[in-house]
């Protein structure tokens, strides 16, 4: 029995030093050139596999993403069936994307734009003052992600409030449900922060309609997927002024074309996918532990739920 790991070439020695002492004797394989017996592959740990590889291993028992994000799992149509998919829930990923977050705010928020260029101009000029508590900041996505974030950014005193599927009662954060629940949320919403799954439920949810139904001038980040925006309509809310400005962090198309308008707009901030970069050795034990936990036959951690996407 071996473990197959499919990921980027440059990734591989990472994965490999991580999970290799956690499973002493189980021989691990890069995929492709590894993986000489199909039949030998237990478990697989992926970022973009090729679609219809999974099928291939007949005795595979458990897929774990190599993120907290398993729409690169979920895109492939041709999924063994009844194979457990687990994905990352960890301590490193979350405070990095809570602190990505909290940038974005509060680059935004206190006017850096604004300075920078005043610097360069060599201009001595006062801004207006921020309101921290009159900037309402809205997540869409109150999941182990959104809720740090959330938290974080009600502890420094801005109006937070969170879009979920089901209601939540968190401290301090306001709790937004549902297709119902979405109106009001944005309408309430001075900055938008998606942090959400790419499912076919949320694919294309910030687009023109809800983009329009924020207050004018509201700000958006974009650190979940590049899928969650409709890329014209965010540019012609840009250009039309009802929305200010976005940090994104993720794209439709990554690494994101030459010619795309995001690089050189001059109000967009971007970043190369690179708000929270999982770190093998810190997300390597929870696999080990799905692995012990198949062989003891206990329950597994982390699942993800098929039918849902996420
Ligand atoms: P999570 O714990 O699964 O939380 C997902 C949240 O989204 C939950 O609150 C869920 O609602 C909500 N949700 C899902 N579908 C919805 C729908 N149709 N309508 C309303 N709410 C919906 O996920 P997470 O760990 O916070 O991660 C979120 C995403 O961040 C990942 O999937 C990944 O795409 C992205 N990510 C990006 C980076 C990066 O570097 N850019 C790094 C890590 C993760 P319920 O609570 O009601 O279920
Ligand atoms: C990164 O994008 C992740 O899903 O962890």
């Amino acid at each position: 029995m071996a473990l197959m790991i499919t990921c980027a070439p440059a990734r591989l020695a990472a994965w490999k030093e991580a999970l290799g002492p956690l499973l002493p004797g189980v021989p691990l394989r890069a995929y492709p050139q590894e993986v000489a017996d199909p039949a030998e592959i237990r478990w697989a740990v992926v970022w973009n596999h090729p679609l219809g590889d999974l099928r291939r291993y007949p005795n595979l028992e458990l897929v774990a993403s190599m993120g907290a994000g398993v729409d690169h799992i979920f895109r492939d149509p041709d999924l063994p069936p009844g194979v457990p998919i687990m994905r990352l829930v960890d301590r490193l990923l979350t405070t990095a994307m809570s602190e990505y977050v909290l940038l974005a705010v509060l680059r935004h928020h206190r006017q850096d734009a604004g300075y920078r260029a005043q610097q360069a101009a060599r201009l001595w000029r006062e801004l207006p003052a921020p309101d921290t508590e009159a900037t309402r900041i809205g997540i869409l996505g109150l999941g182990v992600l959104g809720t740090d974030a959330a938290a974080k950014l009600a502890a420094l005193k801005f109006p937070v409030a969170g879009w979920s599927r089901r209601a939540k009662s968190l401290p301090g954060i306001e709790s937004f449900a549902g297709e119902a629940g979405l109106a009001p949320f944005l309408a309430r919403t001075d900055i938008l922060v998606c942090l959400l799954p790419l499912t076919p439920a949320t694919r294309g949810i910030v687009n023109a309609r809800t983009l329009g139904a924020l207050p004018r001038g509201a700000y958006v980040i974009n650190a979940a997927r590049g899928g969650h925006v409709v890329d014209a309509d965010l540019l012609a809310a840009l250009e039309s002024g009802q929305i200010s400005g976005a940090t994104l962090d993720v794209f439709n198309q990554e690494p994101l074309p030459p010619d795309s308008p995001y690089w050189s707009h001059p109000r967009v901030v971007m970043t190369p996918h690179t708000a929270s970069i999982t770190v093998p050795r810190s997300v390597a034990p929870q696999i080990a532990e799905n692995i012990g936990r198949l062989a003891r036959g206990q329950p597994l951690i982390n699942l993800v739920d098929s039918a849902a996407g996420y």
